[in-house]
């Protein structure tokens, strides 16, 4: 068993971590949508660079190789890649609005083994540290049983069909503490292991 570090993710790392979200895109989310519909996800979907110049993206890492990202924002953006129209820089303001989860991706060789919920509850740390009393997210099909489990409650559903393919979204939402202190390293709930064979 080797264990997962969380890093915050440098712009060096996009390559890798694109490859590692289009192999969770193709394996992770194929289950649950039609051909049209994968595609047009993986149009939209992406790594969005604006979160790693602010500081707020992680890489998990087991034995130097990277399993997963995500991360959380304080720009208004609510999903969508680097390259996806439409995108709001703006900020939000913590004391009425919610902090965003974005781009939340495990490597199809490492699911189901905690660390979707490991970058998540360092984002809820981080958010509430800023003194968010919320976070609000955009979820594929595959992301919303990772949130439901992290105490997410569907607002509501919609189509998004900006590449003329309807693909169906979940907005969802949680209530988050005000009072904690984030780092990426901290590991509130003690170090998570898995074993992972790299193919
Ligand atoms: C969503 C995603 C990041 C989840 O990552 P993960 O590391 O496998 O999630 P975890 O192992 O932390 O899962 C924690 C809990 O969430 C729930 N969960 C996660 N994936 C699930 C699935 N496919 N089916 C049912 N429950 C699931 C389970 O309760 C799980 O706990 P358990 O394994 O003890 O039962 C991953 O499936 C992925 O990359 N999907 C494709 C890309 C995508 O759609 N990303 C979401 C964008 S909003």
């Amino acid at each position: 068993m080797t264990a997962i570090e969380l890093r915050l993710a440098q712009r060096d790392d996009l390559p890798e971590l694109e490859r590692l979200a289009s192999a969770a895109i193709d394996r992770l989310l194929r289950p649950f949508l039609d051909e049209l519909q994968l595609a047009a996800s993986s149009a939209i979907m992406g790594i969005d660079a604006k979160l790693i110049d602010d500081g707020t993206y992680v890489v998990a890492e087991c034995a130097g190789t990277a399993v997963g990202c995500g991360g959380w924002s304080r720009r208004r953006t609510l999903y969508g890649g680097n390259h996806v129209a439409g995108r709001d820089d703006g900020s939000l303001d913590p004391r009425l609005e919610a902090a965003r989860v974005r781009a939340m991706y495990t490597h199809p060789d490492a699911a189901r083994r905690g660390i979707g919920r490991r970058i998540l509850e360092w984002c809820e740390e981080a958010a509430a540290g800023e003194g968010f009393g919320r976070l609000e997210l955009v979820a594929t099909m595959a992301g919303a049983p990772l949130y439901a489990a992290a105490g997410f409650g569907v607002d509501s559903s919609f189509d998004d069909t900006s590449t003329g393919v309807a693909i169906p979204l979940l907005r969802m939402s949680k209530a988050i503490g005000r009072s904690r202190r984030h780092h990426p390293d901290r590991r509130r709930r003690g170090a998570l292991t898995i074993s992972w064979s790299p193919h």
